[in-house]
């Protein structure tokens, strides 16, 4: 995908007004980190980050093993996604996305930090912003499943107020009424 692409992103389309969600934090280690909406322009690097992602498909399945299978889920995530970035230096460290399930009701969510840059509060931050950005579009719900063993990501979860609504199974469903 490129900037010539029609159509490039549903994003910037659909949502302009979402520019105003960009925010700068300090880490915990003292690194200045900003948050903000995916551009067009960021997808080689936005593809870099799930290139260079380990372990892979260990989230879900995600990010694929396979090439062409992680540059059609990028692509489409860019497409149907609300997609904000953690940028750090200009490289992509993270990001957290709101897939529309329900319209106007529910949306899913799903956050990923790179490897190297976890446990330094970004993806804290970015569940928050897009927390904010779920509520501007208002959403009444967000949701997501998550790996019952996946400890640190349940704790962010849940620490944010997210409550089980399914079995406590494997995998589990949690949810935020917002
Ligand atoms: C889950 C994930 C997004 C968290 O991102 P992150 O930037 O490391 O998160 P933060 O730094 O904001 O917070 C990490 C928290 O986990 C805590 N933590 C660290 N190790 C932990 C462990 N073994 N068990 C429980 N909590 C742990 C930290 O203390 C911190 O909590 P605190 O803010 O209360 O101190 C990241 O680990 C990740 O990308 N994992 C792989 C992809 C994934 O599993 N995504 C979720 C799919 S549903």
């Amino acid at each position: 995908m490129n900037a010539d692409d029609p159509n490039p992103t549903g994003f910037d389309e659909s949502s302009p007004d979402l520019k105003q969600f960009r925010r700068t934090f300090k880490s915990k280690y003292g690194e200045t980190f900003s948050l903000r909406p995916l551009n067009i322009e960021d997808f080689d690097r936005f593809l870099y980050m799930f290139d260079s992602f380990e372990p892979k498909e260990a989230a879900q399945g995600l990010p694929s093993c396979n090439e062409e299978l992680r540059k059609t889920w990028v692509r489409k995530m860019l497409l149907e996604s609300i997609i904000v970035v953690s940028d750090i230096n200009g490289e992509i460290a993270g990001h957290a996305c709101l897939i529309d399930i329900e319209p106007g009701i529910r949306a899913e969510l799903e956050i990923m930090v790179h490897q190297t840059w976890r446990n330094r509060g970004f993806g804290s931050a970015m569940l928050e912003l897009i927390l904010e950005i779920a509520r501007h579009l208002g959403y009444k719900k967000v949701w997501l499943v998550v790996d019952a063993k996946n400890s640190i990501a349940v704790h962010v979860y849940r620490k944010h107020g997210f409550k089980l609504v399914g079995p406590f199974d494997l995998e589990l469903e949690l949810e935020l009424e917002l």
